[in-house]
């Protein structure tokens, strides 16, 4: 057997490693992105209501005398209990050393809070972002608002609920681990999945050992079988022809004649068999020449006429232009030819025909060079035809089944294909395709 290369496709579980890794390194950092952005997003939202609410406050205040009365007409307070604005947890005005000016709630109002920011607001003019923690507990973001009113420098703070936007950030987050979860599964499943394909391929390769080792079993029976019968009548006649003296072998010339023939014959067999099984066994080493056609189906030919086994009566035609040439190996090619046509010659019986036809072929895929043996012989059976390429399968007494499968494994090394064409008692057709060739001249 040639030994066969190992060809598993070992690069499906890696590719598959390699497409899952890149997937998810895509959606992690997709995700990843995304959630910054949304975070981003909602404190940039947070930021243009404070300043919205912030210059429009600036300009109510702006026309009024602070502080105002602490108990009467508090804006701050009634902005939040008409709910002109969403949003707002309170509001306050101070002076630049932190005094409480103006505040939604009225308690607050006159107190000091110590808060450097207050002071650099005021002197800097430039609005800051903050957040603080409520007396509630609640988180809120703060925005610390310069205003001018009356040659002063007030800094207004804002402070806005966070929890519209938190409610954005949560349903984010809970998204992102949701995806996170679906990779997890996705990674869960390919494990299983690339496991499966292992376990396949294993099957597989234990399928094929066993498969040659049958084949291995069955080639040990056929050769055994083959070898013992021929092997039985060259040792029974040689002992015959041993045992005699040359006195009676001189009588009995006719005989021993006899004798010998069969010796001959089983030893010929033998060694058919023996070459037959090398060929099919040797890996094939393609020597390529240019060569013609004609000449080629002529010498087969001429080499079978005269084989016993050509029967009588048949005769074997060639139709081949004699300008046609190929490049390709000539051994191989004879020994295709042989073995095709030999096989034709055993199918026909009284009054065969075996038409040995050649041309160039340009079919889709590239020029090629198109074979066929055709015979009006026997034909095969559909059942009969399928096996007909497998090795060891023949329905001759004196077979080795070994022919067809020699020719397809020499046409695959010339990078050909093989084609039986065959109805049972009408004949067949073996069409062999080859590539290249062309007309000469
Ligand atoms: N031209 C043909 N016509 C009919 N049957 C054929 C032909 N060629 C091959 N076969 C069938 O295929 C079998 C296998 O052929 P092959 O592999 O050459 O082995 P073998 O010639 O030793 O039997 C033959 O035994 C025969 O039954
Ligand atoms: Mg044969």
């Amino acid at each position: 057997m040639p030994g066969k290369k190992d060809t598993y496709p070992k690069k499906a579980p890696l590719s598959l490693l390699i497409i899952l890794v890149a997937a998810t390194a895509v959606t992690v950092s997709g995700t990843l992105l995304q959630y910054r952005q949304i975070i981003g997003a909602t404190e940039d939202s947070l930021k243009f209501q404070a300043l919205g609410i912030a210059v429009s406050l600036e300009a109510s205040l702006k026309g009024r005398d602070l502080p105002p009365d602490a108990t009467a007409g508090n804006v701050f307070r009634d902005i939040i209990t008409e709910g002109r604005w969403e949003g707002i947890a309170f509001l306050a005005l101070y002076d630049r050393r932190g005094t409480t000016l103006l505040h939604s709630n009225e308690n607050l109002i006159g107190r000091r809070v110590e808060d450097p920011s207050i002071g650099s607001v005021a002197a800097d003019g430039m609005p800051v972002y903050d957040s603080m923690t409520l007396g509630t507990g609640e988180r809120v973001f703060i925005l610390n608002f310069p205003v001018h009113i009356r040659k002063d420098e007030r800094v207004l703070r804002l402070a806005l609920h966070t929890y519209p936007a938190e409610r954005v950030v949560r349903r984010a987050q809970l998204q992102m681990a949701s995806i996170f979860a679906v990779l997890v599964i996705l990674w869960i499943m390919s494990y299983f999945l690339l496991r499966a394909v292992k376990r396949s391929e294993e099957l597989k390769r234990t399928m094929a050992e066993r498969e040659r080792l049958a084949l291995l079993g069955e080639m040990s029976s056929v050769l055994a079988h083959e070898i013992r019968n021929p092997l039985g009548s060259i040792k029974g006649f040689a002992q015959f022809l041993l045992e005699r003296g040359s006195a009676q072998r001189e009588q009995e010339s006719e005989m021993t004649g006899e004798y010998l023939g069969v010796i001959v014959a089983e030893s010929e067999r033998l060694e058919t068999l023996t070459e037959d099984l090398l060929l099919y066994a040797k890996p094939v080493e393609v020597r390529p020449q240019t060569l013609s056609l004609r000449e080629l189906a002529e010498e087969s030919i001429a080499f079978l006429h005269p084989s016993p086994a050509s029967g009588n009566g048949v005769t074997v035609q060639h139709f081949i232009p004699p300008d046609l040439v190929i490049t390709s190996d000539r051994d191989k090619l004879k020994q295709i030819l042989l073995n095709v046509i030999q096989n034709a010659m055993d199918a026909v019986g009284e009054d065969g025909r075996v038409e040995v036809r050649a041309g160039i072929s340009d079919a889709p895929g590239g020029v090629g060079t198109v074979i066929t043996v055709e015979d009006n012989g026997c034909g095969m059976a559909p059942a009969l035809q399928a096996r007909a390429l497998s090795p060891f399968f023949t329905t001759k007494t004196r077979g080795t089944g070994l022919g067809l499968a020699i020719v397809e494994k020499l046409v695959q090394a010339l990078g050909g294909s093989v084609e039986i064409r065959s109805e049972a008692r009408k004949g067949t057709t073996v069409r062999i395709v080859l590539p290249g060739g062309q007309k000469e001249g």
